[in-house]
């Protein structure tokens, strides 16, 4: 049986001594009840987009990521491409909306946040996790309190039929989905019917057709990690419900204080490499905006998740180790990407001797997603640093600042 309690723990930032006690129960019971053997790794995410979005997307995620298009489910409401790296790493669903005037329980979760309503349809809904055994499973969860859409909801928001799906969480607004899958087996989403748009190929072929005549198409590796904003006083509930919903376990937290701050990250119990389940990290302001009159202290974390909602903030992919042209691969890449316009906050953070190098890009204004790169040295061991993490949180609040002048004024 697996033990999910078995980990040592990283980190500095002190938890509440109710999350110490719930922590190891929550573990220990999942484990005892089967869940934790019957949850596999995450095996789609999923991302919609406004009407007319979806091709620059893909072009741009076929540039920036090693994603490529596979086919388009065409549904009532949706077109949604299948975008594979392989079987051994996630898929992303990225999903079109049809029609502006369409509404649903997601876009009304856009619609109530000042920035995140300039965008009605595009956000990240959640994670597609691997069940061997899906109706048990849901079950499962359902008899410890956690809710999932009926069937019949599932049609009328034109999701997957073969994927049980929860309603979204109070603390992150993610969903968690469901799907069973042989173990050699293809993954299959039964969703309308299955075509090529020659558009969306031609899209796909352009950004790959960029990232080889750069010469970096080698160097982007699979998703190391997605990042998800919340609020403050959220931070331990929404670790103990991602854990409940999912085989991950509890790795640390970190105190970004500078930030006022702290990251937060739980990884997949079955020591799979990040390229196979990435690591999934919820990031918490340490004090509500409420009393920030008081203190002045800077709330990039805070002020973002008020903008926009709890959600997704970023997808960290994974930059191979070395060096081209005499440059880190990250900044080879970088530099590369850069020159086709596309922007990055501030300069690469770290270094070699730090153990790693990171980079954030400016929000995509189709997603509204920030792409992140790691790139590791020498299979550094610790999962990131804290003057890293300090100084890309300042970099995406400066990012974040403009608009907020916007909304002020
Ligand atoms: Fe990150």
């Amino acid at each position: 049986m697996l033990d999910s309690t078995r980990f040592p723990r990283f980190g500095d930032k002190t938890n509440s001594s109710s999350f110490e006690e719930y922590l190891p129960r929550l573990l220990e019971e999942r484990d005892r009840s089967g869940l934790t053997e019957m949850i596999g790794g995450i095996e789609a995410l999923m991302i919609t987009v406004e009407p007319g979005n979806s091709l620059e997307y893909v072009s741009e995620l076929s540039l920036m990521t090693p994603y490529h298009y596979l086919v388009t489910l065409d549904s009532p409401k949706h077109f949604t491409h299948v975008l594979r790296i392989d079987m051994n790493s996630p898929d992303i669903l990225l999903r079109e909306v049809k029609d502006s005037t369409y509404s649903d329980i997601f876009r009304n979760l856009n619609d109530i946040y000042p920035i995140g309503e300039r965008r009605h349809h595009s956000r990240y809904l959640g994670e597609i996790l691997l069940a061997t055994q899906r109706h048990e499973v849901v079950a499962l969860q359902q008899s410890r309190e956690f809710s999932f859409f009926q069937i019949g909801q599932l049609a009328e928001l034109d999701l997957p039929i073969n994927v049980s799906i929860s309603r979204p969480s109070p603390y992150t607004q993610n969903i968690v989905g469901y799907m069973e899958r042989n173990a050699e087996g293809i993954r299959v989403y039964q969703h309308g019917e299955c075509i090529i748009l020659a558009s969306i190929q031609a899209a796909y072929e352009r950004g790959k057709e960029m990232q080889e005549s750069l010469s970096i198409k080698d160097l982007i590796l699979p998703i190391d990690h997605l990042a998800t904003r919340v609020y403050s006083q959220n931070r331990e509930a929404a670790l103990l419900e991602y854990l409940a919903l999912s085989s991950y376990y509890y790795w640390g937290s970190y105190d970004i204080k500078d930030q006022n701050s702290s990251t937060n990250v739980t990884k997949n119990v079955r020591f799979e490499p990040e390229s196979a389940s990435p690591a999934k990290v919820f990031t918490a302001n340490n004090s509500p905006y409420c009393v920030n009159h008081l203190d002045r202290l800077p709330s990039p974390t805070e002020t973002f998740v008020r903008n926009y909602g709890p959600r997704l903030h970023h997808m960290a992919l994974a930059v191979k180790d070395g060096q081209r042209n005499g440059m880190e691969h990250i900044d080879f890449v970088v530099a590369a990407i850069a020159a086709q316009g596309k922007g990055f906050l501030l300069d690469t953070i770290g270094s070699r001797e730090a153990g790693l190098k990171q980079i954030f890009s400016a929000a995509s204004e189709f997603s509204t997603l920030i792409i992140e790169y790691v790139q590791r040295f020498d299979n550094f061991q610790g999962f990131f640093t804290r003057e890293n993490v300090a100084l890309l949180t300042f970099a995406a609040g400066l990012a974040d600042a403009p608009q907020q002048q916007t909304r002020a004024g």
